[in-house]
Formats: structure tokens, sequence, C-alpha cells
């Protein structure tokens, strides 16, 4: 089970696949900034609010630092194996087949339940949006899980059927598309800070830390979700020009540019509205997504208005409160129309890592069928967005984030281990682009992501043991005997000759093979 895919044989791979090179920085950058900026904004600053008050402008910091440090490491292996299949590849490259099993396992949890939380995201959304522009209210039964009372969040059933099916169909986004929604999401971004900044009432930071450095460190480990879906730039290595220089420009970049956005937009709601835990009455904090929450927050803002951490949509909130009801809608609209594109480029970033380990013997390989007519893996589409959408009709979002964030802290800290063996085990091997202090930066990013997972919820860590056991029952079950390495199908061609050209389609937001959009 410590038996490796080659480098070699995956760069072989690569060879044949031979994507066009035409990324350069600045699209580069645009890609991971529209993979990154979601849910996590737009939602879940509510859910730090509630765990960490005033001070999750700290916790932005410090999951934006984590994930930067973890980015530098991604970006060596990346230029280095720039293949499908992202942390999953390069596990079974370095540290063997067994590791990369539960990578591209935990992967699922990164990929498809982030998916899941965008899509509950994108519900309260529109739901605020058509009750606040066109009196549409659509039932509490119906816009809530279990957890608040309700039945079913059916407007994120919806979007997350419709996305699957777009994908089933082949649709991928063009770096056109890609390109004018990050306009739309950096527009609306910057019309919340222009208008809340200005109302800041230095009160409104006080108690700054109201339950100590664990909570906000306790909210760094939820809003990590916020920075997820950077890797994107990553896996565009392939297709990126001079990658040694533009990879870390594209990763960096937009990691800086989206911690400047979060920063700002955190002091303005922060600053212009207020944003203390909601307590109970023996004046502990309540936590999100409980049902003793979604009781509190009804009776508070019966009293006294919604509170920050009560609102799905957190940000259009704070607009609507401060004097600006048609800028709140504006960006309630700008939040409907972009977050499916997260939704798309995570359940995409899921079928392709599936794709990946059903081609290598580790899942059945009729998960990577092709349908004759779209020419999509439409199985394993089908199946994660079936899955996708059964975990966004019940759960709330900020456990769902959670437990993304607990399978992506262990992605994280094994690439970063991988870079570290690699530089040991071949320490010739041309490296388009290297680490700088490796040995500094791969140890803090290990210790970042164990940091930070420590600090999640506890519902959070038990999912993800408990997940990675389903999983290695599976392995042994299956992919240690069917997989291709060990029956010695080393070369397996990244697409068979014969396949169409559009078996895998290109990360979305990238050009296709050829370099047209
Ligand atoms: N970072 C992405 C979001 O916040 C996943 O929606």
């Amino acid at each position: 089970m410590w038996r490796v895919k080659s480098l070699d044989a995956i760069l072989a791979t690569a060879e044949k696949k031979s994507l066009h090179r035409s990324l350069g920085p600045i699209q580069l950058t645009l890609l991971g900034i529209g993979g990154v900026i979601g849910t996590g904004i737009f939602v879940l600053t509510a859910e730090a609010a509630q765990k960490a008050g005033p001070s999750m402008m700290l916790s932005f910091v410090i999951a934006g630092f984590v994930c930067a440090i973890a980015a530098l490491c991604y970006s060596e292996l990346a230029a280095m194996a720039p293949v499908s299949g992202s942390a999953y590849t390069y596990s079974y490259a370095v540290l063997g087949e067994f590791v990369a099993w539960l990578v591209g396992w935990a992967l699922i949890l990164e990929y498809a339940v982030a998916a899941s939380a965008v899509a509950v995201g994108w519900s309260g959304y529109v739901v605020g949006l058509l009750d606040h522009s066109l009196g549409i209210v659509v039932p509490h039964a119906l816009a809530a899980g279990p957890y608040a009372g309700g039945i079913i969040i059916l407007p994120a059933v919806l979007i997350a059927l419709a996305v699957t099916g777009l994908l089933v169909l082949g649709t991928t986004e063009s770096a056109t598309v890609n390109a004018v929604l990050v306009c739309i999401k950096v527009a609306a971004l910057s019309a919340f800070v222009a208008l809340s900044l200005p109302v800041i009432k230095d009160a409104n930071f006080h108690p700054f830390m109201p339950l100590g450095m664990s909570g906000t460190i306790g909210a760094a480990a939820s809003i990590f979700f916020a920075y997820v879906g950077f890797d994107a730039v990553s896996t565009a290595a392939e297709e990126t020009k001079n990658p040694q220089r533009n990879v870390p420009i594209g990763l960096i970049g937009s990691l800086g540019i989206c911690t400047i956005f979060y920063l700002l937009v955190a002091a303005g709601a922060v600053g212009a509205y207020g944003a203390q835990p909601v307590m109970d009455a023996a004046g502990h904090a309540i936590s999100p997504g409980s049902p003793l929450l979604a009781a509190r927050c009804d009776e508070l803002t019966s009293v006294a208005g919604q509170p920050l951490v009560c609102s799905r949509e957190a940000l259009a909130h704070v607009l609507r409160q401060i004097g600006h009801p048609i800028v709140g809608n504006l960006l309630g609209l700008a939040a409907g129309l972009a977050l499916p594109s997260v939704i798309l480029m995570m359940i995409y970033g899921q079928t392709r890592i599936f794709f990946v380990m059903s081609r290598d013997g580790l899942l059945p390989e009729a998960l990577s069928r092709i349908h004759p007519k779209f020419k999509t893996p439409h199985i394993v589409t089908m199946v994660t967005g079936v899955g996708v959408t059964i975990a966004a009709a019940f759960f709330p979002i900020g456990q769902l984030a959670d437990v993304s964030n607990s399978g992506t802290l262990f992605a994280f800290a094994v690439v970063s281990i991988a870079v570290m063996m690699l530089r040991k085990t071949e320490p010739n091997r041309h490296r388009p682009f290297r680490t700088p202090l490796v040995f500094v930066i791969a140890p803090l990013s290990i210790v970042g992501c164990i940091g930070l997972f420590i600090f999640l919820p506890p519902a959070a860590k038990l999912v993800f043991p408990v997940w990675s056991a389903i999983g290695l029952m599976l392995y042994f079950a299956y992919g240690y005997r069917k997989s291709h390495v060990a029956r010695g199908l080393m070369e397996v061609p990244e697409l068979s000759p014969d396949a169409p050209p559009t078996a895998v389609p290109p990360m979305p937001g990238a050009p296709a093979p050829g370099g047209k959009d």
C-alpha cells in the first residue's frame, strides 16, 4: 500500500495531455479570485462573528496566513507535476497509494461538501433577495433545514441540481465569464466597503475579543473556508505560461487581494453594524447552526432587529440596516449571480478528482465513463451532484463549511509534508518553482493546518476520522486489489488516444486546450 505512481509516469501523462500554455499572471489571479470569493465572505462572516465577535478581523488574517504558506508548498508540486488530481496526485507520487487514497478521500470533503455549503449560502441570498426586492416570501419550511425548524433548503437543492445538470451537458465556465463574475463580486464587495467604512463607530469594536483568543482562532478555523479554492490556480499550472513565475504570482496575488478585501469587509461589517455574539441566558455564546441559536435569533429579531450573527445574507443585511436597501439588494443579486460559479468549480473539481482516482483503478472504472454524446464523465458528475444536493438540503452552512475545512486542512498538511520529502528524495529534479525557505515554510504550514484543525468544532473533528475510517474500509475492500499500479498498469494515459478531445474538460475559467475560450 506504500506503492507510488512514479513522478516520471505522471509527467509522461502530462506530456501527452500537453495543454496549450496560455494563462498569464492576470488570468491566473482572476482564476484564483473566481474560485475563492464566495459564501465564506458573503455568508460565513455571520458565523465568524458568532465565534469571535469583532476580532473576526484577526481570524481572517490567521486563516489567510495559513493558506498563503500552504499555497507556497502547493505551488512547488503543482509546477513540477502540473496534472489533474491536485493533492491526490502529488501524494501518490511521493507518499504512496495509501496516503494518496486518504487524501483523495479527504478531498471529497473539500470539494463536494464545500459545494453544498456554497449552495446553502446562495439559498440565503436568493431567499432574502426575493423577499426584499419582489416581496416573495419563501416559506420557512422550504428555506431552512431541520436544525432551524424548517424541512428542506429547497433553493440550495435546486441550484445544486442545476449546476450538476450543466456539468453533465459539458458546461465549463469560460475565462471571460470568470472575469465578468470576478468583476461583479469585487464590485459588490467594494460597494460594501465604500458604504460601511465611513459609518464605522468606535463602540462597535468593544469588546474586541468577547470570547477570548480561542474564539478568535476557532473563527479562523471556520473562516478558512473563505480562502478555499485558490488551488484552482495550482491545478491550472499546466495551462500556464512560465509557471515558475506566474503560478506563485497567481496564488499569492489572488490570496493577497482576497485577504485585503476580507479584512476591509469584516472591518466594515463590525464597525458599521456591530458583530457581538448572541449569548444564552447563562451568558455563554451559542454554537452557530444550532436550533438554540435559531430560536434566540427569532426572539432578538422580533424585539430589536436582526443581529449580524443571525443573518443568512450578512453583507446585504448590514447594507440594508445602515440605510442602503437598494445597494443591499444589488449586493444580494451579485451574490446570486456569482456564487453558482463557485459551486460549479467545486463540483467540477470533485469530478476531476474522482475521475483520476477511478482511472488509477482505486474507484470503479464505470465512474470515469464518458458520455457518448456530451463527452463528459456523466456518471461521476451525477453521483457527485446527488451527494452535494442531499447535504445541501438539510445541513447548516457553518457545519458544512467546517467539515469541508477538516478535509482541506488534511490535504494541505500532506502536501506540505510531500514537498519536503521530495526535496530530500529527489533533490536534483527540475523544479519550475521552488518554495522559498521550504524547511521553514512547510513545517509552519503543517503546524498551521493542525492548529486550525484542533480549533474546529468537535462535530467537524469527529466527522473527519469517521469519514477516513469509511474510506479505509473501501480502500482495502476495493482499491488495494484493483489499483492499476498494483496490477502493473503503470502507464495510464491521461486521455486514451481515441478518446474525444473534450473527455476531460479544462479547468473552469481556464482556456480550453488549444487556447480558445
Ligand atoms: N472560498 C469559497 C467560498 O467562500 C469556497 O465560497
